[in-house]
């Protein structure tokens, strides 16, 4: 999938998002294939030592996919048939892919409107004695709260894998997510805070678990098998779990430690644009703002704004018809599960638990937000919006 805007075809065209690709990044995979290591090999083990530096945490293995990572997570968690996880349904398909892969049941919890995350007292009204883990994400790059989530888990022995695909160094009481739950898994997709094309990330403090999910993401091999074909590699290898194929590669490993190093200056960038459009939009009648928790960081990889329907005419439809016309890339993140047709037999009967879901997904568009994004294109969107009101507010 191509994330850049095609100049030739459309030089107006403004996408909702574009990665931040530089020199650096086109040297450093040019080095890895230079190099040989096409797939698993030492950057991979690198990268991994460079993020769990960076989130501050004992653990972080590289991984294909954030989807990957999950169901690693949750497999390596020893999740299995008839075990209930709590959800929100306000996510991408991977967060309930992983838990259906695993033969668990997913059970939805309602989001609060402030995070956007699970709301700890639906969490609390969800849970039943079947309850085997709570699967929170990390809406948008605001963290939920992850804390009151962990007090609820603790005392009854679940498990908590984080959906961090959003949240790559979002903090909670200025500590970066990775360390909080038993596993957080982070996306480094090519939209993402920062990216290896497609790649993933799962952080843990156990060592256990950490051991566990480098097997699995590696056919079940163990030891050092990834050195084999490496200076000090022997032929000999053992297969000590049933695992998958869901490792990280060198050419991804090396894009992604020079997006590691660029991370913070990446972040910055992403939160004056949200500033930006924050100070420009906040109060401007038929839009709300998004928030951010006195406690949180946000890494602002999403600005979801909501639009009132009762006041402006066709909602936030309206809204995104008029960026569209401005040719002004938008989105809606998310498309609740329980609306998508693969999901609705299983989660219907569902879904009169999540008021809040529902009122958001009829009020959410996203708006462009990249590093590399002007001034001058910033305004261009804040124009838009302003004007799409003052067309569509109604009396
Ligand atoms: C909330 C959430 N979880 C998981 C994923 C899956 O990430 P990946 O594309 O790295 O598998 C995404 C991707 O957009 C996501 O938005």
């Amino acid at each position: 999938m191509k994330h850049t805007r095609d100049a030739a075809a459309d030089p107006e065209f403004l996408p909702f998002f574009q990665p931040s690709l530089g020199e650096a990044e086109i040297e450093a995979v040019a080095e890895a294939l230079r190099s040989g290591w096409l797939t698993y090999g030492p950057r991979v083990r690198e990268f991994g030592r460079a993020c769990a530096r960076y989130l501050d945490v004992a653990h972080a293995v590289p991984v294909a996919s954030c989807s990957a990572g999950l169901f690693l997570a949750l497999k390596a968690c020893g999740l299995r048939s008839g075990d209930e996880v709590v959800l929100p349904s306000l996510t991408f398909t991977s967060t309930l892919a992983a838990v259906l892969h695993c033969g668990a049941t997913p059970i939805l919890a309602d989001v609060e409107d402030e995070t956007l995350g699970l709301d700890p007292e639906a969490v609390a009204a969800a849970l039943t004695p079947r309850t085997r883990a709570i699967v929170p994400v990390h809406m948008a790059g605001h963290p939920c709260r992850i804390g009151d989530l962990l007090d609820l888990a603790r005392p009854r022995g679940l498990t908590v894998v984080e959906d961090a695909a959003h949240a790559f160094g979002a903090t909670v009481g200025g500590k970066r997510l990775g360390a909080f739950g038993h596993a957080t898994v982070f996306s480094f997709y090519a939209t993402k805070c920062i990216t290896t094309g497609d790649g993933g990330l799962v952080a843990t403090s156990d060592d256990a678990l950490a051991r566990e999910l480098e097997l699995l993401s590696f056919h079940g091999m163990d030891g050092n098998a990834w050195q084999r074909y490496g200076d000090r590699g022997r032929w000999y290898y053992e297969i000590v779990r049933l695992g998958w194929k869901m490792h990280l590669g060198d050419p991804a490993a090396a894009l992604g430690l020079v997006q590691l190093g660029r991370a913070d200056e990446l972040a910055a960038r992403r939160e004056a644009i949200a500033r930006f459009y924050t100070e420009e939009l906040a109060g401007l009648p038929g839009v709300v703002t998004p928030r951010t928790a006195p406690w949180a960081g946000h890494a602002w990889h999403l600005y979801i704004l909501r639009v009132d329907p009762d006041v402006v005419s066709e909602g936030r439809d309206g809204l995104i018809a008029d960026l569209t016309a401005a040719r002004i890339g938008s989105s809606v993140h998310f498309i609740p599960l329980h609306h998508h047709p693969a999901y609705r037999d299983l989660l219907a009967a569902q879904a009169s638990r999540l008021p809040r879901t529902e009122r958001y997904f009829r009020e959410a568009v996203t708006l462009p937000l990249f590093p590399d994004m002007s001034e001058a294109q910033a305004s261009r969107v804040v124009a838009a919006v302003r004007a799409s009101m003052s067309a569509r507010l109604r009396a």
